[in-house]
């Protein structure tokens, strides 16, 4: 019964570092939307917002009482205690995520939570490559990232239409791979753009180079340690993927001795990869993820390794050569034998190898870490488990919200159930949670890419989050109703999910 009400007085007690980021992130909160920030004391006096360790509570998860005069902020590490915070940041009126809001009744309901994650991997991934985004667009995803306690943000900073990332040992990658004239992306964009303006491709990236109007952008290193600080007080940890040994069109265009033919091309479906035959690319290739080790705190870096044409493989006599000298059967095993190599080379830097389900496919290392994204090859995962490998669930059909709304809507992505019926519990332990990714091609603006990701990102959320016994779409569907306003709060363009019974028309009278 009852509720807590915030006011210039409140003042929060924390007895820990681990405490603090949280309570700065609530007292942050205030001062920008009510106009005065919430006190922080080490001295309990008269505190009425407590935070105390429990060594009891599981990873990530935490306790919140609310009562009348007091709130009690249990947990037994750093994110436990900004999960709690978010968990008031959502009982609090949306207008707690404007600027200067005329709201007076700053309160939360009395309430008792135990809340610990089902999935320790709750990830979101953008692409860069596509159509590029800012550093600010970046921190703004991060603060939705943070209020739905996701905590994975996978950066996919490298691809065929662009390079956008600074690597120092090859400048070339971003002073001419980061910029392009016209896409084929972009022409699609531009003409749907003509009826549909949500299209339209974000003017902030066009700039004039030698001579001509280009497309593109890229983070510096300086930049992207800005990035991983902003997440990291979010408790969002950042994972790099630079896409090898396809997907490399950018590099190789500039650096053309990576490809098998020494120019840039594509094949049928896909750009001409680099030339695993060749000494040069083994050196290249590592040559970046030296830097990008450096760069990123993360356990994990992810190669890609997806889409290869290995046509351009077959008909290399240097790549054929490598695939006899090594007692290899084919060009899938050649592409394993790149990644071990790769692999080992990860390793001792102290990371992890992250790919695409590609990486299964000519053999898995021990401790390879695979992204299952090919409904069509669901065998990938029962490989990947009996070998003893991880995997994050990221399917295609359901988790890529760069899909039309009409063909992976929000219930959909709502019903999914992550873990393979087949699976047994063993099995299961191996899935480390799931993820949706935004590839960019048809996202040509931060606007439209809200428009992707809402609501969908919430069905996500609570699908990483909530136990599977615990999930009621009928449920989440009302609670839903209410995160709209908060989304409106948060200037968030979402879709609206259709209303469901009627066939042909939906018209929207007021
Ligand atoms: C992918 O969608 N090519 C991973
Ligand atoms: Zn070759």
């Amino acid at each position: 019964e009852g509720s807590y009400l915030f006011s210039k007085r409140t003042k929060i007690f924390v007895d820990n570092e681990t405490q603090k980021p949280a309570a700065k992130y609530l007292s942050d909160l205030f001062e920008k939307a009510a106009g005065y920030p919430i006190f922080i004391s080490e001295t309990k006096g008269n505190a009425t917002i407590i935070f105390t360790e429990d060594k009891s509570i599981k990873p990530e998860g935490y306790h919140l009482e609310i009562s009348p005069k007091k709130i009690n902020i249990k947990a037994s590490d750093a994110a436990g205690y900004f999960y709690g915070i978010q968990t008031i940041r959502q009982l609090l009126p949306p207008s707690i995520e404007t600027a200067n809001s005329i709201e007076k009744n700053w309160s939360v309901p009395s309430i008792v939570i135990n809340d610990t994650p089902r999935f320790s991997w709750r990830g979101m991934q953008m692409d860069f490559s596509r159509h590029f985004f800012s550093i600010d667009e970046v921190k703004t995803f991060l603060n939705y990232m943070a209020l739905y306690k996701l905590n994975t943000y996978h950066m996919h900073l490298t691809d065929d239409q662009g390079w956008r990332i600074e690597i120092k040992k090859y400048p070339l990658l971003t002073e001419k791979g980061a910029w392009r004239v016209e896409s084929s992306h972009d022409i699609t964009c531009n003409e749907l753009a003509k009826t549909d303006p949500s299209f339209i491709i974000d003017e902030q990236h066009y700039h004039n180079r030698e001579g001509q109007r280009m497309y593109g952008g890229f983070f510096t290193q300086e930049q992207i340690k800005e990035i991983i600080t902003y997440a990291a007080e979010r408790q969002i940890e950042v994972i790099p993927e630079i896409d090898m040994p396809g997907h490399l069109k950018s590099a190789i265009d500039n650096y053309p001795y990576l490809s098998c033919t020494n120019e840039a091309g594509w094949g049928e479906l896909f750009s001409s990869p680099a030339c695993l035959g060749k000494e040069t690319t083994y050196e290249f290739t590592k040559d970046i993820l030296a830097e990008i080790v450096d760069l990123f705190p993360s356990k994990y870096v992810h190669i890609g390794g997806d889409e290869v044409n290995i046509e351009s493989w077959k008909k290399c006599p240097l790549c054929q050569k490598a695939i006899k000298d090594h007692h290899l059967k084919n060009e899938h095993e050649l592409q394993s034998f790149f990644n071990r190599d790769i692999e080992t080379f990860l390793n001792s830097k102290g990371k992890r190898l992250l790919g695409w389900d590609e990486i299964v496919e000519g053999g898995l290392s021990k401790d390879g870490t695979m992204m299952w994204w090919r409904n069509w090859a669901p065998t990938m995962r029962d490989i990947a488990a009996k070998h003893g490998n991880d995997m994050i669930i990221t399917p295609c059909f359901e988790y890529y919200f760069d899909a039309k709304h009409e063909a992976t809507p929000f219930e959909k992505v709502y019903q999914y159930e992550p873990i393979p019926e087949n699976f047994t519990k063993e099995q299961a332990k191996h899935i480390l949670g799931i993820q949706a990714n935004l590839w960019s091609e048809m996202i040509p603006n931060f606007k439209r890419l809200q428009f992707q990701a809402f609501p969908r990102f919430l069905a996500l959320a609570e699908t990483s989050w909530t136990s599977k016994e615990d999930k009621n779409y009928d449920d989440f569907q009302k609670r839903m109703n209410l995160q709209y306003k908060r989304l409106e709060a948060l200037n968030i363009q979402y879709h609206i999910p259709p209303v469901t019974g009627l066939k042909d028309k939906v018209a929207f009278l007021d």
